[in-house]
């Protein structure tokens, strides 16, 4: 029998420690952590998540801030926000929800995010750090740190002679996963489209972190048997059999096939995801205490 993670119940831990840490930095220094969250565009899928994470900041006791923008807005205006938010010392996180429309370059945006107040881990500086091997200086991306605190609850802190595989090679995900799992002694290896014989691979995986976006892509013959596996894929798949037109969310791993040859295994919906807000709220109040000093 394999261990099915409950990111929610990891999360809700998470969460506890976030609104203790806020409300002591409000006691202390009365200041109340600031969140603000910006979307441009009619995505809604993006919008839902958006909805959680300043919902969340408000469970959170922080004040929270949503810019909802249309899709026409220009790359000026929403830079203009940006500045606005890296100048209000009543904000300490902000986060630009990708991706944006089509007819935005996303990099300069998230590089304008001062480094302080980068909860997203996106900027250079932030991404420096980690892969630098400062782990404690900067702030880490949401998933990665969240799918490392299921690492960590099952492995320990120290990796030491294991092997981590991470599918997917993005700045958001599988660059900083990979330099964590780095930073924790496993041995790393970073595979994506280009890969030959992925499955080969994965088998070698002590720890297999899937990261694609390709519904259910890692089937039982590529998992090690007892080995972590993280899944990491949101995929909305057509659901025929709950009715016509009915979709449902499956990860980038066949749960059902892999689950019995895994030691341990994270679902979708539920295992990595509340994890990310909450690693959100996490930054956010860090990044709060910092800048009281
Ligand atoms: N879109 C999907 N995941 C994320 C995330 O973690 N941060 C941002 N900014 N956009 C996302």
């Amino acid at each position: 029998m394999s261990t099915v993670i409950d990111g929610k119940t990891v999360a809700a831990a998470v969460l506890d420690r976030v609104k203790t840490a806020a409300s002591t930095l409000e006691e202390s220094h009365c200041v109340k952590t600031g969140l603000a969250v910006v979307i441009v565009g009619n995505d809604p899928a993006s919008h839902t998540y958006v909805s959680s994470k300043s919902r969340m900041a408000k469970e959170c006791g922080f004040v929270s801030v949503q810019h909802t923008l249309p899709e026409e807005t220009t790359q000026d205006d929403l830079a203009a926000i940006v500045d606005r938010l890296n100048a209000d010392p009543a904000i300490h996180g902000i986060l630009v929800q990708l991706p944006l429309p089509p007819h935005f370059d996303a990099d300069p945006i998230i590089q304008s995010i001062r480094p302080e107040k980068d909860v997203d881990g996106l900027n250079v500086v932030n991404a420096g750090k980690l892969a630098t091997g400062d782990l404690k200086g900067g702030l880490v991306s949401c998933t990665p740190a969240g799918a490392m605190v299921f690492v960590r609850q099952t492995h320990g802190a120290d990796l030491s002679g294991l092997n981590a595989v991470v599918i997917g090679r993005s700045n958001l995900f599988g660059k900083p996963m990979a330099a964590l799992l780095l930073a924790a002694n496993a041995t790393v290896t970073v595979a994506h489209s280009r890969t030959r014989d992925l499955p080969a691979v994965c088998r070698n995986a002590d720890i297999l972190v899937a990261a694609v976006g390709r519904p259910e892509m890692v089937k039982a013959d590529w998992v090690k048997p007892g080995a972590t596996v993280i899944d990491v894929g949101i995929n909305r798949i057509a659901a025929p059999e709950r009715g016509e037109g009915k979709t449902r969310l499956v990860g980038d791993v066949a749960f059902a096939e892999c689950k019995d040859i895994a030691a341990t295994i994270t679902p979708v919906p539920g295992g990595v995801g509340p994890m990310t807000i909450a690693m959100l709220m996490a930054n956010t109040v860090i990044a709060a205490h910092r800048a009281a000093g």
